[in-house]
């Protein structure tokens, strides 16, 4: 029996009612599955539609057709709406707090090479001397032949160098051995008095406990009309004296060899050796710093100065040397692991220079 057009306006009335009464998703779908699930209330009267005699069966299915759709959109309306309050709901819940505190990252350190590299620069900063660079590829000329080094020289066998392969006319760039080939390019570009440190990565073919490949350098250079050797004495006793920050230690320079300085010296520092420990500072030991001597007058000649009229000391140290004796670093490999908790021990806040300043001032 199909139901009358008054008990289907009141059915169609009925479901639009449970539609709005309907407040939440879940509840929206039950009034969907009690009128047009399977055996909803809608969907049962479609199914008895087979029962009624042919001209009946029309108009009696097109009435429920209809309803159905009336109830399929209001239905479809409600889940749309309740969709959308659902989406502000969780939006206003999922609402990013600005005010919390960020999580905080850990900040990275000043690596001792480049620590010890600025320390020498803010120290002989305050002697008057700037910083000069030069390239880490170099030429044979600039690294060796400029600074005295001549072709047979023993000296170049010394220096371990990594040759590049040469080019159409023979000639092999190589990397820089030392610092001192930014003597030549700086006293070349300019014109005298020099006043300079030239700090950068140097490499040899060698590599044990106590050599690395690449490695780094402090070269210097003073060059003026009346410069001697109590200006070199003086200069670099007053930098040990502040980069280590002790006032007395005693200091040696012992006659030695380079090619592009005549006299030449190597700079000793004086020391206790006590209990596997290391001081500097008074004691019987003595420990050996850094190269220097005044410029040898060939060196100046290669770069077009007269040395009748021009004068000065040069000087060459490492840094790694540096860091290891002044902040207690026992192994030179350590340096370039890039192991984090080496470097979180041994690393240094930006900006950190202890008591450079203060101490030159004294
Ligand atoms: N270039 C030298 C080296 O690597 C170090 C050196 C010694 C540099 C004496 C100088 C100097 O400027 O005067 O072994």
């Amino acid at each position: 029996m199909s139901l009358a057009d008054k008990d289907l306006a009141a059915l169609s009335a009925e479901a639009s009612g449970a539609v709005r009464t309907a407040t939440t998703l879940d509840a929206l779908e039950a009034v969907r599955i009690a009128y047009l699930g399977k055996s909803g209330k809608l969907t049962e009267q479609l199914k008895q539609l087979g029962s009624l005699p042919p001209e009946e069966r029309k108009t009696a299915g097109a009435a429920l057709n209809q309803v159905k759709q009336v109830i399929a959109e209001a239905i479809a309306a409600a889940k749309e709406s309740l969709e959308n309050i659902a989406l502000s709901a969780a939006l206003e819940q999922d609402r990013v707090d600005i005010t919390l505190p960020a999580r905080s990252e850990k900040p990275g350190s000043i690596h001792p090479i480049s620590q010890v590299i600025e320390e020498c620069t803010e120290l002989f900063g305050a002697m008057g001397f700037t910083v000069a660079e030069g390239p880490e590829i170099e030429d044979d000329w600039h690294n060796f032949t400029a600074l005295n080094i001549p072709e047979s020289h023993p000296a170049r066998q010394m220096h371990d160098t990594f040759y590049f392969p040469a080019d159409a006319e023979g000639n092999s760039k190589l990397l820089r051995t030392h610092t001192s080939p930014v003597q030549i390019r700086t006293m070349q570009a300019g014109k005298p008095p020099f006043r300079f440190i030239a700090p950068g990565r140097t490499y040899r073919c060698d590599s044990d406990i106590t050599h690395s490949p690449m490695f780094h350098q402090i070269e210097g250079l003073y060059i003026d009309k009346n410069i001697h050797m109590g200006h070199l004495k003086g200069c670099l006793t007053q930098f040990v004296q502040t980069f280590f920050g002790v006032s007395e230690v005693p200091v040696r320079f012992r006659p030695s060899f380079f090619p592009f300085t005549e006299p030449s010296a190597e700079m000793d520092i004086g020391c206790i050796r006590e209990g596997g420990e290391l001081k500097i500072g008074a004691g019987k030991d003595w420990l050996e710093i850094l190269g220097c001597g005044m410029v040898h007058p060939a060196v100046l000649r290669n770069v077009g100065l007269d040395p009748e009229e021009w004068q000065g000391f040069a000087f060459g140290m490492g840094v790694e040397r540096l860091a290891m004796l002044k902040y207690g670093i026992p192994d030179l490999r350590t340096f370039f692991d890039s192991d984090v908790r080496w470097l979180n021990h041994y690393g240094f806040a930006p900006l950190d220079i202890p008591t450079l300043v203060r101490g030159l001032a004294r």
